[in-house]
Parts: structure tokens; sequence; C-alpha cells
């Protein structure tokens, strides 16, 4: 009976049409560290230097990429943990023929602390991160003292971090976090306006409030 399915199999793989030796398109956006220990050569990766916009926790990249479209003269660096994400990010990249963005797979947590070098980011944005409303997984949350740390190390001076969330609860524990020797509030300049988030639209087409924070780096 094994052999029998293993003979179905034409020889070359079950999709012979698959062509798996090629890239996926857009794969040419996917930023894969050469080193997972070191901070990225931003100047490197992008070709150039510019003022840095991080998306962390970039779902499916159609925020970032539609930034990037916008502003040609930054570069953008859209992460998150899922592949499959990164991978729909990097196709938006491709089909809106920018050059200035790149996507990577790795935990947000862990490019604030060890990839993003100190200054190197001009925005942070943290948009719909994961509730995790529960009580027992809370300490699943990405927002938590040490990440705010790095969060104002990887930013320049004068740099900005935009959180958006429609959770009360979260928005509340992560005002109470923010110190006020690091960040001080910002009320965002008339007429600033960025794209909707694939997870805002969901919130605003179910009318839930949306809570947002804008903070600058003072010291
Ligand atoms: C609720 S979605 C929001 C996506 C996007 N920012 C938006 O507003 O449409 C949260 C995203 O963060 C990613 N994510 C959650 N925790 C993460 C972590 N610790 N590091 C990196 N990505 C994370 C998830 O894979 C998911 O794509």
């Amino acid at each position: 009976m094994k052999e029998q399915i293993f003979q179905q199999v034409p020889p070359g793989g079950p999709w012979p049409d698959l062509k798996r030796d090629r890239p996926p398109p857009g794969a040419e956006f996917e930023l894969i560290p050469p080193n997972y220990f070191a901070p990225l050569d931003l100047a490197q990766v992008f070709g150039r230097t510019a003022p840095l916009e991080v998306d962390l926790g970039c779902g499916d990249g159609a925020f970032i990429a539609q930034l990037a479209a916008r502003f040609p003269e930054r570069d953008f660096l859209g992460i998150d943990k899922l592949g499959g994400r990164v991978l729909r990010g990097c196709r938006k990249a491709a089909r809106l023929g920018i050059r200035n963005a790149r996507f990577v797979r790795i935990e947000s947590s862990y490019a604030v602390q060890h990839l993003l070098p100190a200054g190197s980011a001009a925005v942070v944005h943290l948009l719909f991160p994961d509730p995790w409303p529960k009580r027992k997984h809370k300490r699943r949350r990405v927002v938590q003292p040490a990440f705010l740390e790095s969060v104002h190390r990887v930013l320049a001076p004068e740099g900005r971090f935009r959180i958006a969330t429609d959770q009360e609860k979260y928005f509340a524990t992560i005002r109470e976090l923010i110190r006020p020797e690091m960040f001080a509030e910002l009320t965002p300049p008339p007429g600033e306006s960025f794209p909707v988030t694939a997870f805002e639209k969901h919130f605003v087409a179910e009318g839930a409030p949306i809570y947002r924070l804008e903070l600058r780096k003072i010291s």
C-alpha cells in the first residue's frame, strides 16, 4: 500500500508546476539578518542612510508598504513573528514597486533589544499589538518595562513612538509603564494622517473605540 502511494507521486514531486527552485515573488524585500547576534547594518540593508520607521507586529504589511510608497525619502522596516505575514508584506512592496521597505521575521522584543542599532529609528509604530486579555497570559504582552527601555534605546533623539490599541485595559497598563524621564506624551500634529491598518479597519467597522498614544524620546 505504502509503495503504491509513492509510485503515484511523479518524479520531481507531487506539484510538477510549482517552480520551487525560484524564490517567491517579493522575496527580495525579506530581510534575513546575516547575524542574529549583532546589530543590523542598515546602510547596507537599504543601500543608503535615511530616516528609518519601524512597524512592530506589522501584520499584512499594508501599513508600512503604503507609508514607504508615500515617503520615498525614508526607509521602512516591518517586523512580524509570522512568516506568512512577512511574505504578504513583501508581495505588497513588490506590487507597489517601492525600494525603501524591508520585512523581517522575528520577535519584536528581540528585534528592539538586539537587532536594531541604538538611535537608529526616527519612528517606531506599535499598532494593535496582540492583547492577551486573560490575566494568566499578561506576561505574553509585548509591552513590558524592558521592551520600553529597548524602544527608547533604538529611537533617535526626539524620535517618536506611536501606539494604538482597541483594548482599554492594555492601554491603561501601557500608560502606567511609560517612564516620564524617558518619554513625553505628544499631541499629534493636526493634519498628520497615517494609512489605516488591517486591524484598525476591522475595529472601526465594529464600532470599537481606538486608544492612541504618541510619545517623544526625551533623554
Ligand atoms: C493584532 S495584529 C496587528 C497587525 C497590524 N499591526 C495591524 O494593525 O493590522 C498583531 C500582529 O503582531 C504580530 N505579533 C504578535 N506578537 C508579536 C511579537 N512578539 N513579535 C513580533 N510580532 C508579533 C502578529 O503575528 C500579528 O501579525
